[in-house]
């Protein structure tokens, strides 16, 4: 799909032959003297229609106006969250397989820049369709959707953005939404492959006999029960000098998730698939760095594998070495994603980072904590978390900062190792990360439990892409604070095209 942004008002949008033509309508929306300018003065005089965001009316063949349909939109306070919230709501018109091109036009005599990325953001959510394991699935039907704005050299910056975003979220969504078996660590690690592709990205991948050199003991027994080998990706973004302090992003990458010996329970355990969404955002994250070019240093560190019983697999009480050099009593074989984290949180150090962020679909006990609304973050470091909770903030992909007393890590006590890799079912998602801080030593780290957010269930099951948002915004605003280098010639950044 194609994103283009244009100075429009009313007058000129009326002139726009399109599918769909949707108009914006803020609180306080002043009318011109153009017809699109009346209609929507009058309905929203007689009562029929409201700027409550998302309040809508749908018309057909208006006279004077090129578009085929046209919905005059109620766009709220005309921040970028009403917008979205308004968007959301004329979804099904703009996923309708007869809206092929579609034209937004903002009423407003001025458009905050975020709102144009918002808009941006929240057409794409709503037209994504799944198709890559449906044989009579439709494509994605708008292939061009055209933003108007009072004055586009304005917000073209944030627009741009947006459509970065939108590329790196689709592509973490497509892979969290692949089924495991079309999306097995080499397949994951394929992808990431591709990616290497675009301007300034390098990828590595490593198999098992590296990751046995480098005596990542804790990743190698999670992996032990699968027959598909273990990956683990390592990706490079350089877009700041080299001496500049990388951010390393850690993602789980749990391609899927039985409980291993301690096994799940059959109902939902399908959804285990997106056992890989923090590697999926990881992904989706470099994605989109190919496309906006900014100052800064980026990691990608992926330990891919799958969780499987079998005769071979890592058993409850097995205690194994991990590359820290740090003993693990394996009591829960289904608490795997703490181990193939804390091998490549040990990895990372060696980077010298200015940060560690580790994303992992980690404990259920986060989605008891926070739903599926707000992304669980533990950080060693208030500036850190300060920046990811902003971040969070400005991208409409909000996380919330809980607790790392030490007091949390006293049921991680092991008769037999330096550790257990469980504590009680009290503070789960706490535990959890106490685990983890135990590998990252004093580099200033966060972690993200996006257990809750990654995904939906139910009727609209699927991967969501979060946090590809949070992520992004965060490494912009340090980019801001980074000296830039010459920009790279040698590789062409390819235009945002989505699926
Ligand atoms: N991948 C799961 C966490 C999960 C469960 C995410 C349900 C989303 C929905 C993780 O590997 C896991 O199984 N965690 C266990 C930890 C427990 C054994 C300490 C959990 O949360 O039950
Ligand atoms: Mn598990
Ligand atoms: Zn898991």
């Amino acid at each position: 799909m194609n994103f283009d942004l244009k100075t429009l008002d009313l007058a000129a949008a009326a002139s726009e032959k399109c599918d769909l033509l949707i108009v914006l309508l803020p609180d306080g929306f002043k009318p011109g003297k153009d017809a699109l300018s009346a209609l929507a003065a009058h309905a929203l005089k007689n009562g029929d229609l409201t700027t409550k965001a998302g309040k809508h009316l749908q018309m057909y063949q208006v006279p004077a106006v090129a578009a085929r349909r046209v919905v005059l939109l109620g766009q709220g306070d005309g921040s970028a969250r009403a917008t979205r919230q308004a968007l959301q709501a004329v979804g099904a018109a703009l996923k309708a397989p007869q809206t092929k091109r579609a034209v937004l036009c903002f009423a407003a005599a001025s458009v905050q820049a975020a709102v144009a990325s918002a808009a941006v953001q929240a057409v794409a959510e709503a037209t994504y369709v799944y198709t890559a394991t449906k044989t009579k699935a439709e494509a994605r039907s708008l292939t061009r959707c055209i933003v108007g704005v009072p004055d586009a050299p304005e917000v073209r910056a944030d627009f741009d953005a947006g459509v970065a975003l939108v590329a790196g979220v689709e592509f973490a969504r497509e892979w969290g939404n692949r089924p495991a078996n079309h999306a097995t660590p080499s397949l994951l690690a394929a992808a990431a492959k591709t990616l290497g592709k675009l301007p300034r990205i390098q990828c590595k991948v490593h198999g098992p006999a590296e990751v046995a050199r480098l005596g990542m003991g804790a990743f190698l027994a999670v992996a032990r029960g699968s027959e598909e080998p273990l990956r683990f990706i390592e990706l490079r973004y350089n877009g700041a000098p080299k001496d500049k302090a990388p951010v390393v992003l850690v993602g789980k990458g749990i391609t899927f998730d039985t409980g291993g010996i301690s096994i799940k329970p059959a109902p939902e355990m399908d959804e285990m698939k997106f056992d890989m969404c923090g590697a999926a955002s990881v992904l989706g994250t470099f994605r989109a760095l190919g496309e906006l070019q900014p100052a800064i240093n980026v990691v990608g560190l992926i330990p891919a594998c799958e969780n499987m019983p079998d005769g071979r697999s890592v058993k409850p009480g097995d205690v194994v070495t991990s590359m820290s050099g740090q003993t693990i009593e394996i009591l829960n074989t289904d608490a795997e994603g703490r181990l193939v984290l804390c091998d490549a949180l040990t990895y990372a150090a060696r980077f010298k980072p200015a940060a560690v962020v580790d994303i992992a679909t980690l404990t259920g006990a986060c989605v008891i904590a926070l739903g599926g609304v707000r992304s669980g973050l533990f950080a060693n470091n208030d500036d850190l978390a300060a920046a990811l909770q902003q971040a969070g903030e400005s991208a409409q992909d909000p996380c919330w900062r809980m607790p790392l007393d030490d007091d949390y890590a006293d049921g991680l006590k092991s008769n037999f190792a330096d550790m257990g890799n469980v504590a009680g079912r009290a503070g789960g998602s706490i535990t959890a990360a106490k685990f983890l801080q135990k590998y990252v030593g004093d580099m200033p780290w966060a972690h993200l439990d996006i257990a809750g957010t990654a995904w939906k269930g139910g009727a609209a099951k699927g991967a969501t892409g979060r946090p590809v948002g949070l992520l992004v915004n965060y490494l912009l605003d340090q980019a801001k604070v980074s000296p830039a280098i010459k920009p790279a010639v040698s590789k062409r950044s390819p235009r945002a095209k989505t699926a």
